[in-house]
């Protein structure tokens, strides 16, 4: 028997793994074709990079043209202005890496003439894309190019920047004010950009300090809805030939809150125990199981956290009291400080308010982590 994977772990989501968010996405989708630019931002493995492939798929069926960078694997001004040029003319020529094609072939003319056919109109200065040029040209090239493109060919385009705080790590935090300077002027592209450090893309796009200010509309991430939950779940294990209980499903969700990545992976360890036990029934305790094998294997993930906020010991303090779900204000500490460490864990995305000076975990798994560490 062919062991499939049955859940999607780790990258992007497919198209019909995506649970729920149907309105979100419509949303997102006619917003960015109207041309209204946004900014998604939240914690790590909540499913922004997902929510923005599936919105350029449908964006791709409306005609659009699309473009996704993603900053995070990106080192240099140059790196960075080659990713968007190749994300641009990949529409055109229907390949990723179009501009080392055309550094390849600048000494081979013949080789690189049906290429540069294609982009006649585009005014590359093909020297320009070699190393050692001036990247300053090249970068302003590269920012302009999606409204040229999109104008050349009267189609509205919309480019998608991941992790887009790691811009000023590229190339320094004057980055933003030519970013901005650049795409205000653009008549025909609208942006998406996505960011997992919240406190860092509040400062891009919040402060009026700040270049990007007022530039895009940054739109909450909405919760995946526990019934959404439960019918893919459900259906899953089904497809697969396992017998459901209802019961058991609802334990998953309310173990994990519903927590995207979470949530997968408990389902994904439920399902390799019933596979190893040869069970064909869903139960409690398979979900018992699962759940503890999920905890495990997001140990270093978690651990990787914890560190973080250890560095900084009234934030630590104040997160073992909401994980005890004690009040957060103690006599003995001035509420300053507290005030600060609450902000600094909501801007982690570590908590979220549930009420007033009521706090939670936004991932119940990290609260049983630190309970079980305290304990
Ligand atoms: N809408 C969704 N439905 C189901 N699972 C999701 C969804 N969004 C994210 N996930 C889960 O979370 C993981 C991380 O998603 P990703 O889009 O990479 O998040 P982010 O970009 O916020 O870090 C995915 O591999 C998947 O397991
Ligand atoms: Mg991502």
């Amino acid at each position: 028997m062919k062991i499939e994977k049955l859940f999607p772990l780790g990258g992007p989501v497919p198209e019909e793994d995506i649970v729920d968010r149907e309105n979100f996405l419509n949303s997102l989708t006619t917003r960015l074709l109207g041309g209204q630019s946004i900014t998604l931002a939240g914690p790590r493995r909540i499913g922004k990079t997902s929510l923005a492939l599936e919105v350029l798929r449908r964006l791709k069926k409306e005609g659009c043209y699309t473009a996704f960078v993603d900053l995070f694997r990106i080192s240099d001004r140059r790196g960075f202005a080659l990713s968007l040029i190749d994300a641009c003319l990949e529409n055109r020529t229907g390949i990723t890496k179009t501009a080392s094609e055309l550094i390849k072939n600048i000494k081979n003319i013949a080789g690189s003439a049906s290429l540069a056919l294609k982009l006649r109109d585009l005014e590359i200065d093909f020297r320009l894309l070699e190393r050692d040029r001036d990247e300053d040209r090249l970068l302003d090239y590269a920012l302009d190019l999606p409204d040229v493109l999109a104008g050349k060919e009267k189609k509205q385009m919309v480019v998608v920047f991941d992790e887009f705080q790691e811009a000023s790590r590229i190339a320094g935090r004057e980055i933003y004010k030519k970013m901005r300077a650049h795409f205000q002027m653009h008549q025909n592209v609208s942006y998406l950009f996505l960011g997992s450090k919240e406190d860092l893309m509040k400062n891009i796009f919040a402060t009026s300090k700040q270049a990007f200010y007022r530039f895009a509309l940054t739109l909450p991430i909405p919760p995946i809805p526990e019934d959404a939950w439960t019918e893919y779940i459900a259906g899953k294990f089904d497809s697969a030939g396992f017998g459901i209980d209802e019961d058991s499903i609802r334990e998953i969700v309310k173990l994990t809150g519903g927590h995207p990545q979470d949530t997968m992976i408990v389902c994904s360890e439920v399902y390799h125990s019933l596979l190893e036990t040869f069970e064909k029934k869903l139960s409690l305790e398979t979900v018992r199981i699962g759940y503890e094998r999920a905890l495990h294997a997001l140990s270093p993930l978690f651990d990787r956290i914890i560190d973080e906020i250890n560095e900084n010991p009234h934030s630590a303090r104040v997160l073992k009291r909401i994980a005890r779900r004690e009040r957060v204000y103690s006599r003995k500490e001035r509420p300053n400080n507290i005030k600060r460490a609450i902000d600094f864990l909501m801007a982690k995305g570590i908590i979220e308010k549930s009420g007033r000076g009521v706090y939670k975990f936004t991932e119940p798994m990290l609260q049983e982590y630190i309970l079980r560490q305290l304990s």
